[in-house]
């Protein structure tokens, strides 16, 4: 039988424990999974493509099935690229359905064969995002538990 691709695209700046509770969730799923980093010219990241790739890497290193790689450009065409079948995202709260499922449908008008499948973070990480990371690791607030180690030193090394 065909193996199971899925994708779990997003910005990961950082990766957080959300996102890595999802990657160990969705591991046991799908054959293999690829954690996909938008390269994204719109926004100014704080951290650059190589550091966010390193970092991910390396807090995925212990899942043999899970490979982690970058993209550009429409996420449809990438998976297309990847001959991915499912489009991962998490949705930790109602408030991130309904763009959630407007990007969903969007995907799904732009490729029909492609799957999104939504999975729900451990609910102590149902309030944790990369940006609110970003924002308490700037002014200096402690973001013990809610990256992990790597992540924790990278921030304060960037801000200092
Ligand atoms: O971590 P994020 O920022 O919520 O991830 C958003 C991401 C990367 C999944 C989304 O912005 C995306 O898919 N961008 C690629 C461009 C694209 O395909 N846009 C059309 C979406 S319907």
């Amino acid at each position: 039988m065909e193996q199971v691709l899925a994708i779990y695209p997003g910005s990961f700046d950082p990766v957080t424990n959300g996102h890595l509770d999802l990657i160990e969730r969705s591991a046991k799923i799908f054959d293999r999974l690829v954690v996909a980093i938008l390269r994204n010219t719109e926004k100014a990241p704080l951290f650059t493509l190589a550091e966010r790739t390193e970092m991910l890497a390396e807090v995925t290193a212990p899942f043999t099935n899970v490979e982690v790689d970058c993209f550009h450009g429409l996420l449809v065409d990438y998976a297309r690229k990847r001959k991915a079948h499912v489009l991962l995202r998490g949705i930790r709260a109602v408030s991130d359905y309904e763009f959630e499922l407007q990007m969903a449908m969007m995907n799904r008008k732009l490729q029909p064969g492609l799957e999104t499948v939504f999975m729900l973070p451990a609910v102590e990480y149902s309030f944790l995002s990369s940006r609110l990371v970003r924002e308490i690791a700037q002014l200096g607030g402690s973001v013990s538990g809610l990256v992990p180690p790597v992540v924790e030193r990278r921030l304060r090394a960037k801000v200092i």
